[in-house]
């Protein structure tokens, strides 16, 4: 007979409070003895370490920054899977790119802990004398390589690791100078995972954000971020807005002050600022719901997170108008594409390009804004009321309790997010792009929006639906897919007037 397993612990019952010093310090034990290199990581010398980077290469002051002075901040994704690869892609953003914030991205062996498979990609690397990983696996070369890294460029350096299992990544990049890490419990739980539970990725990133709480309390402000882009195409703004004031809510209770929030764009003007704006005051009245004043939350825009035209032209067209939109949204950084994005991986060159093209972007639009504008006011009134209603509803099911809530809310389908991969997320809300072009809600599944809002909703989808002949309802979310990625010649025909 098998012997009953052992109890873990350190497995509290699920909650949003702060994990406790002593619980605390014997996960940190157990979870850097899961990898060789995770030795490297002494917190001591970490704290020496962010206190003696320059300010400029602190992310936490960098984001306070740009904000404090309207700045529209530039920032690509990158990684190679050879420390001399990816070496020479940081330089090459931070000198010809002229990025305000360097990446790191990981490989997917990494991103899913799979450390043996990554040194293989890194030894297959090695002699293929190209990238055989799709990023960076930072835990197979540690610490001091990290910070060699760090050492190499003059700007902020940011993890992106779109994983529902930041512990050992988290521990060592920010012991090596890395002073930004991406990804938070719910967003990347149920935007990356099929079988993790929400309930365990909420529980990895409160490990993550309690290291961050750690280095705060010895006053080093590490920038934290949740990915709100969620499942990439076509995401509502108020369903981005709803899981990242929930994962800030969780961060904040840890003890997290610098917490930026991400939203993809939507590609439309209005809508974009708009999301902005409500995104801003949704988060920082839950934030003083629960009592946290002092949590500084920038907001980051994404280029299109959907499928890309393949023509470099028609993607030059994204790359730029991404930056049109968020600065005259008045985000305080915006993430970047290049022209390669339908092809793969981008060559380190036009990943520079793609950066400096939109640094261009947003320096032509810097003074641009929409506060006054009558569809501006709407659209921020109606995203900020679905995002209420979807929040009051789950924190309401916790009883108060953030983390207990959202599990609750995600059974129940009261929070949903569309195509999910997770088995833990009904995803039966639909999104479609409706006749003026922004992107409402055509199936609410079980998610509780207010009825008067989805009729607004539904009226506008039936207009699109009509104006093109395709059947109101899950077409209408299809057709909406792949509209980015059309021939341009499709879009615009050039033989309208015959
Ligand atoms: N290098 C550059 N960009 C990357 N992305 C993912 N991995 C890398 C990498 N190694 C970008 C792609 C993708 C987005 C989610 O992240 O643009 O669409």
């Amino acid at each position: 007979m098998n012997a009953p397993a052992a109890p873990d612990l350190n497995r509290l019952p699920l909650g949003s409070d702060r994990i406790p010093d002593d619980v605390f310090a014997r996960m940190r034990r157990e979870n850097l003895a899961r990898w060789p290199t995770g030795a490297g990581v002494d917190f001591e010398a970490a704290v020496a370490r962010h206190q003696s980077l320059p300010r400029h290469k602190q992310l936490g002051w960098v984001m306070r920054e740009a904000a404090r002075l309207g700045r529209c901040l530039t920032q690509p994704r990158g990684g190679f899977g050879t420390f001399e690869m990816h070496r020479h892609l940081m330089v090459t953003l931070d000198r010809e790119g002229h990025a305000d914030v360097v990446p790191t991205t990981t490989d997917s062996y990494t991103r899913n802990e799979h450390w043996e498979l990554a040194q293989k990609g890194i030894e297959e690397s090695e002699q293929a004398g190209r990238s055989m990983l799709n990023g960076y696996p930072i835990v197979n070369y540690g610490v001091a390589r990290a910070a060699e890294l760090i050492d190499a460029i003059d700007k902020p350096a940011i993890m992106l690791t779109g994983t529902a299992m930041p512990r050992l990544t988290g521990e060592i990049s920010y012991a090596a100078g890395y002073s930004g890490y991406l990804g938070s419990g719910i967003a990347y739980t149920t935007s990356y995972t099929k079988e993790l539970s929400i309930e365990d990725g909420i529980r990895n990133y409160q490990y993550l954000d309690r290291l961050v709480a750690m280095y705060q309390d010895r006053g080093i402000d590490l920038h934290r971020r949740q990915p709100g882009f969620l499942t990439g195409t076509n995401i509502p703004p108020s369903i981005a807005i709803v899981t990242a004031v929930l994962d800030c809510l969780l961060a904040a209770a840890q003890g997290v002050k610098n917490y930026g929030l991400e939203m993809g764009e939507t590609y439309h003007l209005v809508q974009d600022a708009a999301a902005v704006a409500a995104c801003r005051e949704v988060c920082q009245d839950y934030l003083r719901r629960y009592g946290h004043t002092d949590v500084f939350t920038p907001i980051t825009l994404l280029h299109w997170m959907g499928a890309w035209p393949q023509d470099e032209a028609q993607c030059a067209a994204l790359v730029a108008y991404g930056g049109t939109l968020a600065a005259i949204a008045g985000a305080n950084s915006v993430t970047t594409k290049s022209t390669h994005e339908a092809f793969g991986i981008p060559t380190p060159e036009a990943n520079a390009a793609g950066l400096r093209t939109t640094r261009m972007a947003v320096y032509l639009a810097r003074d641009i804004r929409l506060d006054g504008l009558q569809s501006f006011k709407d659209e921020k009134g109606l995203i900020e009321r679905e995002a209420r209603a979807i929040l009051d509803r789950t924190l309401e099911m916790g009883d108060g309790d953030v983390a207990v809530g959202t599990v609750r809310a995600f059974e129940a389908g009261v929070l949903d997010i569309p195509w999910s991969p997770s088995r833990y997320c009904k995803s039966r809300v639909m999104p479609a792009r409706d006749a003026d072009g922004f992107l409402r809600i055509v199936d609410p599944g079980l998610m509780p929006f207010p009825k008067d809002v989805m009729e607004i909703h539904e009226e506008k989808l039936k207009r699109r639906a009509e104006k093109e002949g395709i059947p109101f309802g899950h077409e209408l979310a299809v057709a909406s897919v792949f509209e980015m990625a059309e021939p341009v010649a499709k879009l615009l025909p050039d033989r309208w007037m015959r």
